[in-house]
């Protein structure tokens, strides 16, 4: 697909790596929607500093967790031709913590959420005739790490439903994950735990938000994809 003039909604697009993704369609002439959920005075911000560079852009808050408000901001938008399912929650988990608060969030974040973004839409876009959906998962998917079971089991829920929803909305819609390694470490994080992060890459560093974005055009612009993954990892998944 052709960016230029397409309309990409993004959620969570207002700050990390949404931002980064953001910005990337927007250098391509593409109309954004940045949505967000608790940081609406960032993605104001991001949207008058790209409407001062003759960007269109809007933003739209939600909480995807809610199914009520992905069904608000559906009816909000109207039709979107791609979208990016990025928004997610992380929450470090150790197993005897787990409880059913912190499973039912982080899979109606990183699962439901984005799983009903994706039909919603995608079914409007087959209707249309064309579209594109990306769900950014994690490359601890193919090879878990501790302490993050429910994040770990939300993310590989979005790898199914890349693939079956590729299947159910071809030929028109292509459907593709992206499943990203450490690109830009929690907040919180210190040193130690920095240094442990960047020895985990075949490639010896973290990457950088920009390395999912450039994955990002790539599987909007390539029209031979569908269905699959694009791991963006510096080679974690192999150590
Ligand atoms: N950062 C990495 O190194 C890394 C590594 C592997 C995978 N990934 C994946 O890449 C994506 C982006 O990573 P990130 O680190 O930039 O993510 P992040 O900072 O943890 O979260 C991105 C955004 O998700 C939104 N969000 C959280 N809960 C929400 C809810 N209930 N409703 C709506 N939006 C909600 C937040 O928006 P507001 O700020 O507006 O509340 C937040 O800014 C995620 O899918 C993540 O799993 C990232």
């Amino acid at each position: 697909m052709d960016l230029k003039g397409a309309r990409v909604l993004v959620t969570g697009g207002s700050r990390r790596v949404g931002r980064a993704i953001v910005e990337a369609v927007a250098q391509r002439q593409a109309e954004v929607i940045i949505h967000c959920h608790s940081s609406a005075e960032h993605a104001h911000e991001m949207a008058r500093a790209l409407r001062s560079r003759g960007v269109m852009a809007e933003v739209i808050q939600a909480d995807i967790a809610q199914l009520n408000e992905v069904d608000n901001l559906i009816n909000q938008i109207g039709n979107v031709d791609v979208l990016v399912n990025n928004a997610s929650v992380f929450p470090r988990t150790p197993l005897p913590e787990l409880t059913g608060a912190t499973w039912d969030t982080t899979l109606n974040t990183n699962l439901r959420g984005p799983a009903f973004l994706a039909t919603r839409l995608g079914l409007q876009m087959k209707e249309n005739g064309q579209g594109v959906i990306i769900n950014i998962t994690d490359c601890g998917v193919q090879r878990p790490y501790r302490n993050y079971f429910p994040y770990l089991v939300s993310k590989a829920g979005l790898e199914m439903a890349t693939r079956a929803l590729a299947v159910e909305l071809a030929p028109e819609v292509r459907v593709v994950a992206i499943a990203s390694g450490t690109v830009l470490p929690a907040e919180n994080s210190g040193e130690e735990l920095i240094k442990l992060l960047s020895a985990k890459p075949l490639l010896q560093k973290i990457g950088e938000p920009r390395n999912i974005a450039q994955a990002v055009l790539f599987a909007i612009e390539n029209d031979f994809l569908t269905g699959t993954t694009i791991t963006v990892d510096g080679g974690t998944s192999l150590r």
